[in-house]
C-alpha cells in the first residue's frame, strides 16, 4: 500500500473513530498523522522516530529491535555506568535500595538529541511493577514535552498498564500512547520474535486507528462462572506463576485463531496482601501449543 493511501486510511478512520469519541479526537489524529509520518517511505529519507531502550538481560533489546524494524527508527541504548549486578537477588536489593532513595542510576549516555524526533519509543523491563530505574534517569535527563511517546515493555507476569499510567504522570505534556508488552518468556520462546512482530503489527494497526485500552477490551463477552475448559486453560497458562497467589473468579472469551480468556482474579502475590486482577491467557488452537499467560494487569 502507498505510504499517502495508507496514511489517508489511518486519518479517515480516525475521523470516523472521533465522531464516536470526541473528547479525544485531536489528540488521536495528531498521534495518528506522526505515526503515518512515522513509517516506512518516509522515515527512509528523514527518521523522525527513536527507539530508546535499557535491557538488562536481552528480552526488550530484542522486542527494541522489532519495533526498530517495523517504523524504520534509529534507536538508542540507554547504559548503566554501573551495570546492575549479575543475579536476580542482587538486582532485586540494588533496585529497591534504589527506589527507596529515589536515587537513579548514572546512565553513561542519559542525554538524547530530542529535538531531531516527533516520536520516542520508549522500551523498557518491569522493575517492582513499572519501568526500570534507568529510564527515570532518561526522564529526567530529557524534554518530552509535545512528543508522541510509544511505551513497550517485556515483564515477567504484567505491568504494562501501570507502567504507561506512571510515564503519563510524568511526562504530562507529552502524548503518551497505549503501550505494548510481551513477558520474557513468550519473547524468548522458540519463535518468539516471530510472535513480537505480529503483535506490534497489530498493535501498530490499532494506535493509528485511535484505539484505547477500553476499545480494545470491547471484543470480550460479559464476565461467566468458569465452565471445566476455563478452568484447564487457566492451570496451564498459569503453571509456571504459582508465587502470584491467582484465584480465578470469573472468565469472558474470546474465539480468535484460539481462544483469548480474560480472568477476574484474586492474586496475593508473594503472600501479599489479596487484591482483585485482571489475567489474560491466550490458548492457541489444538495442536499448537500449550495456554499462555499474555498479562496480568488491573
Ligand atoms: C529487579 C527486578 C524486578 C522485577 N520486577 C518485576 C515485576 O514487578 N513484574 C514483572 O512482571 N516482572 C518483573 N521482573 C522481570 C523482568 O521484567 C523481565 O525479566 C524482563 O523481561 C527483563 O527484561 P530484559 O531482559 O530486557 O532485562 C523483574 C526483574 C528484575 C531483575
Amino acid at each position: 500500500m502507498s505510504h499517502s493511501l495508507k496514511f489517508t486510511l489511518a486519518v479517515s478512520t480516525v475521523f470516523a473513530a472521533s465522531a464516536m469519541f470526541s473528547a479525544c479526537n485531536k489528540q488521536e489524529a495528531a498521534l495518528s498523522k506522526s505515526l503515518s509520518e512515522g513509517g516506512a517511505e518516509v522515515a527512509a529519507q528523514t527518521s523522525k522516530s527513536v527507539v530508546v531502550y535499557f535491557s538488562q538481560t536481552g528480552a526488550t533489546k530484542k522486542l527494541a529491535q522489532v519495533i526498530k524494524e517495523a517504523r524504520h527508527a534509529d534507536d538508542f541504548e540507554l547504559l548503566l555506568v554501573k551495570p546492575f549486578p549479575s543475579t536476580y537477588d542482587s538486582t532485586i536489593a540494588e533496585v529497591r535500595a534504589e527506589r527507596e532513595s529515589k536515587q537513579w542510576p548514572a546512565l553513561v549516555n542519559a542525554k538524547l538529541n530530542v529535538d531531531k524526533y516527533d516520536t520516542v519509543f520508549l522500551g523498557y523491563p518491569i522493575m517492582f511493577g513499572t519501568f526500570t530505574p534507568p529510564i527515570y534517569t532518561f526522564l529526567e535527563a530529557n524534554d518530552l514535552s509535545g512528543k508522541v511517546v510509544v511505551p513497550f515493555c517485556t515483564y515477567g507476569s504484567g505491568g504494562r498498564k501501570a507502567s504507561s499510567e506512571e510515564l503519563k504522570t510524568l511526562e504530562p505534556n507529552a502524548n503518551v500512547t497505549l503501550a505494548y508488552g510481551i513477558s520474557n518468556k513468550r519473547i524468548n520462546a522458540e519463535g518468539g520474535v516471530e510472535t513480537a512482530k505480529a503483535e506490534v503489527a497489530a498493535f501498530f494497526g490499532n494506535l493509528e486507528t485511535g484505539a484505547t485500552e477500553e476499545m480494545l477490551m470491547g471484543g470480550f463477552s460479559e464476565q461467566r462462572p468458569l465452565t471445566a475448559e476455563d478452568s484447564a486453560a487457566f492451570a496451564e497458562g498459569t503453571k509456571d506463576y504459582a508465587y502470584l497467589g491467582l484465584k480465578p473468579l470469573s472468565v469472558s472469551s474470546q474465539v480468535v485463531a484460539g481462544m483469548n480468556y480474560l480472568f477476574v482474579c484474586e492474586m496475593n502475590a508473594f503472600g501479599g496482601p489479596t487484591v482483585q486482577t485482571n489475567v489474560k491467557i491466550f490458548k492457541p488452537l489444538p495442536g499448537r501449543g500449550e495456554a499462555q499467560l499474555i498479562g496480568v494487569e488491573k
